[in-house]
């Protein structure tokens, strides 16, 4: 039997064929059926031109950077490609525009610096729906007495409890740390307020846009944040992270740096030799979005235009899914879902759902999903403020299944019958009374 009802109200315009077709990871087999990754949270597939743009950068221009002969001046035109598409993909400056290894490592050459600058009786704000890698490396700043606040949730749906955070900000709050998205049960934040209660305090906000990417785009200047962070490998690029500052900030801040690094935005915090092959692979990934874009509305002229074409697809396209996976999963016994619940809300969520079934862990969920060939997450994926805020941290978190726009209805059908074969196999074998 289907648990799936389709939707009325929205059409899907995705053309899911022609996506598919790009991701050479998408047709592998487990057991002999076709794998579902449902693990996009954790890590997204790559597709085709990024996996070449990485090799072709291997294969023929391979070089450091900065030097007089061909190869090293085409890796630096290759890293002010990957600048100027991340600049578009963000809506900033190609000199607002940080590259390194991962978002923690970006997030803590931040923190270091900011922490050269605030001074005991300061305040930073944060939120026990972060993942750690937008709490710790602020929280270690309590060594030098600052004071940190932590913004509470509303715990029947896991959305920040606005009311705590105006009253959290205070007229010492230097920094605001919030995520944008989610990663553990989707709730997207409202940060436009936050950058206006912060602002008006005279903080600063740094935004954590890790898993709010892959689903809608962002628009940096729109938001009016001071920094937002991300990382490639969560929007089907390499595995890097990205960093946007507004320039006054890269430019006053004082980054902890070698001498030879210049005093110069950005290179003040670009330290030693960056992964090129990846960085080549970033513009392949903004390109791949853009073309999908430009597939799905001819009429776009630029590539933010086209990038902005590309996430109403994705958005119209994950939003069908995750509607059908919602309703499906609230029909399963014993299956709590957290987070937003409520379609009517979904506007508020991202596709990525946390779950917990009565009678089974979290890991043997992922297990036995796993065994048939479905990708997914279970733990507390560095949420940890929130697994320990619900009380299941000690008990295996939860199960986390992450759509993105690569998966199809037919996925989330196979998942919802597995998840509805597992719960009902294990009611079977257990011995009546
Ligand atoms: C919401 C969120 N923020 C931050 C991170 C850390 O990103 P990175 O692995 O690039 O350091 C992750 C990684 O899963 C994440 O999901």
């Amino acid at each position: 039997m289907s648990l799936i009802t389709p939707s009325k109200e929205v059409t899907d315009s995705l053309d899911i064929g022609r996506v598919r077709a790009q991701f050479p990871s998408l047709s592998q087999m487990v057991k002999g059926q076709p794998a579902i990754f449902l693990d996009g949270p954790g890590g997204t597939q790559v597709p085709q031109r990024v996996i070449e743009a990485i090799a072709d950068y291997l294969k023929r221009n391979n070089a450091n950077s900065g030097g007089a002969y061909a190869t090293s001046r085409h890796t630096d035109g290759m890293i002010a490609d990957a600048r100027a598409a991340m600049a578009e993909f963000l809506a900033c400056d190609p000199d607002e525009i940080v590259f390194g290894p991962n978002m923690t490592t970006l997030t803590y050459a931040v923190s270091r610096s900011i922490g050269r600058e605030l001074k005991a009786g300061d305040e930073i704000v944060l939120t026990q729906l972060d993942h750690d890698a937008n709490i710790s490396p602020w929280a270690a700043l309590a060594e030098r007495g600052v004071t940190i606040r932590m913004v509470d949730i509303h715990e029947e749906d896991c959305t920040l409890d606005m009311e705590d955070f105006a009253g959290k900000i205070t007229p010492r709050t230097r920094w605001v740390a919030v995520g944008m998205a989610s990663n553990a049960v989707g709730t997207i934040n409202n940060v436009r307020e936050v950058v206006r209660l912060a602002h008006q305090a005279g903080a600063m906000v740094y935004l954590d846009a890790v898993h709010f990417a892959p689903h809608q785009a962002i628009d940096v200047r729109a938001l009016d944040c001071d920094f937002l962070a991300c990382s490639t490998y969560k929007f089907f690029g390499p595995h890097m992270g990205v960093l946007y500052g507004k320039r006054e900030h890269l430019q006053r801040l004082q980054p902890y740096k070698v001498r030879a690094n210049t005093n110069a935005v950005p290179n003040r915090w670009e330290w030693g030799t960056l992964n090129h092959e990846c960085i080549a692979g970033i513009t392949a990934c903004v390109e791949y979005l853009a073309d999908l874009g430009r597939h799905e509305k001819s009429s776009v002229t630029s590539r933010r235009e086209a990038l902005a074409a590309a996430f109403a697809a994705i958005h119209q396209h994950e939003r069908e899914l995750m509607e059908a996976m919602i309703r499906g999963l609230l029909t399963i016994p014993g299956l709590k879902l957290y987070g937003i619940t409520d379609p009517k809300r979904f506007d508020q969520r991202c596709p990525t759902m946390a779950i917990r079934i009565a009678g089974h862990t979290p890991l043997q969920l992922a297990t036995e999903l796993g065994e048939r060939g479905i990708f997914t997450w279970d733990g507390n994926y560095y949420a940890l403020n929130l697994t320990e805020r619900l009380d299941v941290e000690k008990d295996g978190g939860f199960l986390r299944i992450g759509l993105v726009h690569y998966n199809t209805m037919q996925e989330v059908e196979r998942l919802l019958g597995a998840l509805a074969d597992i719960v009902g196999e294990r009611r079977a074998s257990r011995p009546s009374r």
